[in-house]
């Protein structure tokens, strides 16, 4: 049968095609986890590859099923950066385990839209619970409203709107010309990009983030934040929302969450928590007492898609203040209404329209894959991988300490470690005040030839930050399939191309 044959004219492919190609499919996928690890990790793709070789006009007639597995092989998979291979060891890492898969299928198969709740009721009622169930397993109480964002980004972006709403001249209606003086908002300078990037959405503008200085660990020093407050206040602007990361994305620092609540609760300001990263870590009691304070924070955001082995869009906002939430976002249009035409008993105690708590009002069915991933896990399965994380984590810090040549650079609280290669050490840089600039280049260069050739080798995949002018190598674990032994190897791997560096 030709492929023309085999796609109706009208409607989709039968169920029968459906199920072949679904198995082949299937199939695919399990060869590709299987053999993840002999890919090189980073892509060598060169920029323009694929665009030679996909066809700038899409196909007029159905083009052939077999080609087109073939061009998934040929012409995307060498594009394909590897998120899946446990040698992922830059950024932070992320996971299509299995369970994710397979409920995203299922989630995609079934497709619906979540705005409302009548427009489907288990897509709100699951995301309900399964925002509960991980409230709970990381200690953050009942009370708090969850919800599924697409981002952390998009959560921060959620929760800072809800924080301005909640200044008391702040109208909707006029905006920011509703205010009466500048609002301003609070970050350590440790911060993710997506804070400042949420405020320039926002129109609070850029200048409105102020970035506060970090201890010699790397997180924010409450009496600068007291002090830039106090500043604003003297200058009459309008201090409205501080964020404390746990988990920062540089070294995975921890912002002093209790006495950041206490300022907050002192100058009644919205406290925002972004533990994008780290939060499913509070899963574990002997790393809890990091988090302690964030369950009476305004608002915490974490992400499953990122350290809870859950595929790509996955972020959990917790809100103690859905309304002010509600009044930031909701805009119901006659077409949407969901009262119109109900019985009372249909409208009573009526779970959450989710449309009314954020950006968008097409919401995809992304409960049903955080369900599978942690029912097929369970907190026990989930606490003991990410504890497994820890521990390897804390392996590589001690292989770097005993080398003579190489120096970590912050701590390691969770699954992340910061170091480099110190050729010919010298003396102690401390906190970087008397910096030798061209020690400082030559150790800069290294640790970037190290870098480059370790990601070139496709073993490994590393990334780098840059952490008091020093540049510093990055490698944190995340990914559900990485194990010693291929810490080990990437270990190995960045020696070697230390020792090249003296060839
Ligand atoms: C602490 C922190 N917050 C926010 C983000 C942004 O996450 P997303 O890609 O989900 O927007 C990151 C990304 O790494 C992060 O590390």
């Amino acid at each position: 049968m030709s492929e023309q044959d085999r796609i109706p004219a009208h409607g989709d492919l039968s169920a029968e095609e459906f199920r072949a190609r679904g198995h082949e499919v299937v199939d695919w996928i399990a060869d590709y986890l299987q053999g993840v690890r002999d890919r090189p990790v980073l892509s060598r793709s060169r920029p323009g590859d694929l665009l030679a070789r996909i066809p700038a006009e899409g196909p007029d007639k159905p083009e052939d099923w077999h080609t087109l597995m073939r061009q998934l092989d040929d012409v995307v998979m060498p594009g394909v950066t590897h998120w899946n291979h446990p040698r992922f060891l830059a950024y932070f890492a992320n996971t299509a385990s299995v369970p994710g898969i397979l409920g995203a299928m299922i989630a995609t198969a079934l497709n619906p839209n979540g705005m409302l709740w009548r427009t489907s009721p288990a897509a709100t009622e699951l995301e309900q619970r399964v925002t509960g169930w991980v409230a709970r397993w990381v200690g953050l109480p009942d009370e708090m409203f969850g919800m599924i964002q697409d981002t952390a980004s998009v959560s921060s972006l959620v929760a800072i709107a809800a924080a301005r709403q909640s200044i008391p001249d702040y109208r909707r209606d006029a905006g920011g010309a509703s205010l009466s003086a500048p609002p301003r908002l609070y970050v350590s300078e440790q911060a993710h990009s997506s804070i400042e990037k949420a405020a320039v959405v926002l129109g609070l503008g850029q200048d409105a983030v102020v970035k506060i200085p970090t201890r010699a660990d790397y997180s924010l020093d409450p009496v600068a934040l007291s002090e830039a407050i106090a500043a604003d206040r003297a200058a009459g602007r309008t201090p409205f929302c501080i964020v404390a990361t746990l988990g920062t994305t540089s070294t995975t620092s921890v912002d002093p969450i209790a006495e950041m609540l206490t300022i907050a609760r002192d100058q009644k300001i919205w406290l925002h928590v972004d533990a994008a990263y780290a939060g499913p870590a509070a899963m574990m009691p002997e790393l809890r007492p990091h988090f302690d304070g964030w369950q009476h924070a305004d608002s915490v955001v974490l992400n499953p898609h990122k350290w809870l082995f859950t595929p790509m869009c996955s972020s959990l906002l917790y809100t103690h203040h859905p309304d002010t939430v509600r009044e930031a976002f909701s805009l119901v249009p006659e077409y949407l209404r969901s009262d119109v035409g109900a019985t009372s008993e249909d409208t009573e105690s009526l779970p959450p329209d989710y449309m009314n708590y954020g950006i968008q009002l097409g919401r995809p069915f992304r409960a049903l894959t955080l369900w599978f991933v942690l029912s097929t896990y369970g907190r026990e399965g989930l606490e003991s991988r990410l504890r497994d994380h820890v521990e390897m984590t804390a392996e590589l810090a001690g292989w770097i300490d005993a080398h003579p040549d190489f120096e970590r650079l912050a701590p390691n609280p969770f699954s992340a470690v910061c170091f480099r290669y110190r050729r010919a050490a010298g003396p102690d840089t401390g906190d970087g005040v008397q910096l030798d600039s061209v020690q400082e280049d030559e150790w800069a260069s290294d640790n970037e030839s190290i870098m480059a050739r370790v990601n070139a080798g496709g073993r490994a995949f590393l990334s780098h930050t840059r952490l008091r002018g020093r540049l510093t190598l990055r490698l944190a674990i995340g990914n559900l399939r990485t194990e010693r032994d291929d810490l080990r190897v990437a270990w190995d791997e960045i020696t070697r191309a230390a020792a090249a560096l003296s060839v």
